[in-house]
């Protein structure tokens, strides 16, 4: 046991701590953005759904005393009406403090066009210390991604030569998590999105005989879901969308979970440009979630729009509706579920486009 005096890590300044507060402001976001794109799920409209979300998030940042700039909005492969790169959100009062944002919006676009589980509306950000950018804004459309658990980290950081990567045969990262987890091979959970060019994986994992989850969207919740207690899914791989790699490291940080991830071009045209854009030494590189997300003070929220591995969707009885949403931070480690519930007879909702509180 710590004595009193190890136990401090550093004087009390008095001062308050930013992230603490603004935090729950990001929850708001992602629960309004939540609430206001359940009028889209189900309706076939994707565009509209985003722009629901969208002008939730946009009308709840106007609100939050941050110079906040959004570092990754709108993947470059998503034609959406998007908050983009570069964006100034938040007050941008004098003396407030400096946030690099990275959001979706909407996880799973077309699952709430279809009204389909496994969708979400999600915030990571990075309280600016120094000026260095903490997540990294990566020109890519894919990334190979490899999401595992706090136990598979902590045995990889305690001998490196395990086979934790991109490049290790699949049936290798499985035979290591199953021991690491103290499971049997059938009963590791591997979740990969359902796309051609994942065939082989999904061919790797069937043949070594693990229980294969695939998912038709969303693989933010897919690559978190590792690192939850709560979640039967113990490995998330294959190929997918960049942004969506790096808000899944950020929300890593806090779990505690691990990831690795690699710039998959989708032709030799991408490659090129990655290259002309000074992006060629780093094609090659497996980036860790703390490079993709990096420094202490990473923020992580998500609202469930519909249910998925992380989070439950929003349910409506009557006049309350209840979202699920996940609020953490990487510095602490604190992980918060919340569950809300808003009186639909009372709550309004600030939304960018009309400038004026309105019912939900
Ligand atoms: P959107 O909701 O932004 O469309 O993203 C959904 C998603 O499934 C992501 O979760 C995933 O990373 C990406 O699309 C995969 O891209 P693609 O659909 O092009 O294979």
């Amino acid at each position: 046991m710590r004595s009193a005096a190890e136990r401090i890590v550093r004087p009390m300044t008095h001062q308050p701590d930013i992230e603490r507060q603004v935090e729950f402001d990001f929850l708001r976001a992602t629960e309004i953005a939540a609430l206001n794109t359940l009028q889209w799920l189900g309706k076939g409209n994707k565009e509209l759904a985003d722009a629901a979300a969208c002008d939730a998030i946009r009308g709840m940042f106007d609100l939050i005393e941050m110079c906040g700039e959004i570092a990754i909005g709108e993947g470059i492969k998503d034609e959406a009406p998007g908050l983009f790169k570069g964006e100034k959100v938040g007050t941008w009062r004098e003396g407030a403090p400096r946030f690099e944002i990275a959001l979706d919006p909407i996880d799973g676009t077309t699952n709430v066009a279809k009204g389909m589980p496994n969708s979400l509306s999600c915030i990571a950000a990075g309280l600016v210390t120094d000026g260095e950018p903490s997540l990294l804004d990566v020109p890519a459309f894919y990334m190979q991604k490899l999401a595992y658990p706090l136990e598979v980290r902590k045995a990889w950081v305690a001998d490196p030569k395990l086979p934790i990567d991109i490049d290790a045969p699949v049936g290798e990262v499985i035979d290591v998590t199953a021991r690491v987890l103290g499971k049997g091979v059938r009963d590791v959970v591997v979740s990969i999105l359902d796309r051609p060019r994942n065939e082989g994986l999904i061919e790797e994992v069937r043949r070594k005989g693990a229980a294969l989850r695939l998912i038709q969207d969303g693989d933010i919740a897919a690559a978190l879901a590792p690192a939850l207690r709560t979640s039967s899914i113990d490995l998330y791989i294959g190929i997918g969308g960049a942004p969506e790699a790096v808000l899944s490291a950020a929300g890593l940080r806090c779990l505690g979970g691990g990831m690795r991830a690699r710039i998959w071009p989708r032709d030799e045209a991408e490659r090129r440009e990655l290259v002309a854009r000074g992006w060629g030494d780093r094609l090659a590189r497996q980036f860790s979630s703390r490079d993709l997300a990096g420094g202490e003070h990473v923020l992580f929220t998500a609202t469930g729009i519909s249910t998925g591995p992380l989070l439950e969707g929003v349910e409506v009885r009557g006049t309350v509706a209840t979202t699920h949403s996940v609020v953490m931070r990487a510095r602490s480690g604190t992980v918060r579920f919340v569950e809300a519930h808003h009186d639909l007879e009372r709550k309004t909702i600030h939304l960018r486009s009309t400038q004026v509180e309105r019912r939900v």
